[in-house]
């Protein structure tokens, strides 16, 4: 279905009207983990999982939204106000509530929409549905934002509309993604530093068939103490309003005045963000054991300290350990499930999914999905 020409004929026969196409990645995050609200570095790469999004304006008046993977067509006044009603719909129709609210008029349309990232695996299914549609919608009234103000926008129907309390990372990475690249994000300014993945590294991604959502409370929860520990440091020393300014010195100050689960959140936080840095610098060298060790040093962090992920999960990083091939494994995304990232050498990857799927199996009693996946090209418009 990534073919266009399939989608185009899909889109054709439901709506009697040729779209112009578009397409947006998910994304895998290698380093950087519930640092992007914190005004701190993430580097993620997009991948070669996508959301389509075929668009075609209407004259009637409506918006008519079809998404063939749940196979349903939603119909909706292009006049009225548009409502959350927690469906997949909320997801296209944040993005119109959005750009009104911006001051753009939004005219009825047809919209088919198709993707084969997976759902609630912590690969951003959601990002990518928001930045195609942000895309499809904004090209049909003929407005071109740059791709980090798309990406702004996108985050904000997530915050916003659909209410989930999320940072910048994945809709700046499907909006902004490179092939071959990994891109190190500055989310306080969203400057950005393209870093080159080896040809001979493949981004390995082992699904726990555990699902996760952001919208869930754990994310919530965890983003409140990790703020609550910043606000202490905030108290004493100001000009900290994020934990961005924040440093290990602060904790050693006033870490007794926290809450201690708030201390261990912080400090995943703040050494986060500095391995994320030096993860980038290690890339650019092309010094892949270093990238291992911040990977593996950033797992434990997410596990021990930021208790963000699950038995499974740290059970899939620790099975990788010992294949051949391994770089460095961790788990990915918003945590509590989901996908931990493999960088792998390319000739290992096949054996080395095997290995690992067999083995989690073999714990856990669920055949877990296993992709070999390449960083890939941000959105764009297909045809
Ligand atoms: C989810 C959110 C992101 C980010 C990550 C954790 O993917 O959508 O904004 O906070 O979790 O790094």
């Amino acid at each position: 279905m990534h073919d266009p020409a399939v989608f185009r004929s899909m889109h054709l026969a439901r709506f009697n009207a040729a779209p112009a196409i578009f397409v947006a990645p998910g994304r895998v995050n290698l380093i950087g983990e519930h640092t992007d609200y914190a005004e701190g570095f993430v580097m993620p790469a997009a991948i070669d999982f996508a959301t389509l999004a075929g668009i075609s304006p209407r004259s009637d008046g409506k918006i008519v939204i079809y998404s063939e993977n749940y196979a349903e067509e939603k119909v909706f006044d292009a006049a009225a106000p548009a409502v959350a009603s927690k469906h997949w719909s909320d997801y296209p129709l944040g993005v119109v509530a959005i750009l009104t609210g911006e001051g753009h008029k939004i005219p009825g349309f047809s919209l088919s929409l198709w993707g084969d990232v997976p759902l609630g695996s912590g690969l951003s299914s959601s990002a990518a549905l928001e930045v195609v549609t942000m895309l499809a919608v904004t090209s049909m009234i003929g407005v071109s934002y740059p791709g980090p103000v798309l990406a702004r926008l996108c985050q904000r129907v997530e915050n916003e509309f659909v209410g989930a309390n999320c940072g910048i990372m994945d809709q700046f990475i499907s909006a902004n993604g490179a092939k071959d690249h990994a891109l190190l994000l500055d989310c306080r300014d969203l400057s950005f530093k393209l870093a080159p993945i080896p040809p001979n590294v493949a981004l390995v991604i082992a699904n726990t068939m555990v699902k996760h959502s952001i919208a869930g409370g754990d994310y919530r929860t965890r983003r409140a103490e990790s703020e609550a520990a910043c606000a202490i440091i905030n108290s004493h020393r100001g000009g900290v309003p994020f934990l961005r300014d924040a440093t290990l010195e602060d904790l050693e100050k006033w870490g007794h005045e926290m809450e201690p689960k708030s201390l261990l959140r912080a400090r995943h936080v703040i050494s986060e963000n500095l391995r994320t840095v030096a993860c980038e610098k290690a890339l650019e060298k092309g010094d892949m054991a270093e990238v291992g060790r911040l990977m593996a040093e950033a797992h434990r962090s997410y596990s021990q300290d930021f208790e963000g992920s699950c038995v499974e999960a740290d059970a899939m990083v620790a099975l990788a350990q010992d294949i051949p091939g391994l770089i460095g494994a961790r788990l990915t995304g918003g945590g509590f499930g989901g996908c931990t990232i493999n960088l792998v050498e390319q000739s290992h990857a096949p054996a080395f999914a095997e290995t690992l799927g067999g083995r989690y199996a073999a714990q856990f009693g669920i055949v877990p999905q296993i992709h070999i996946c390449h960083a890939s090209d941000g959105a764009h418009r297909l045809e």
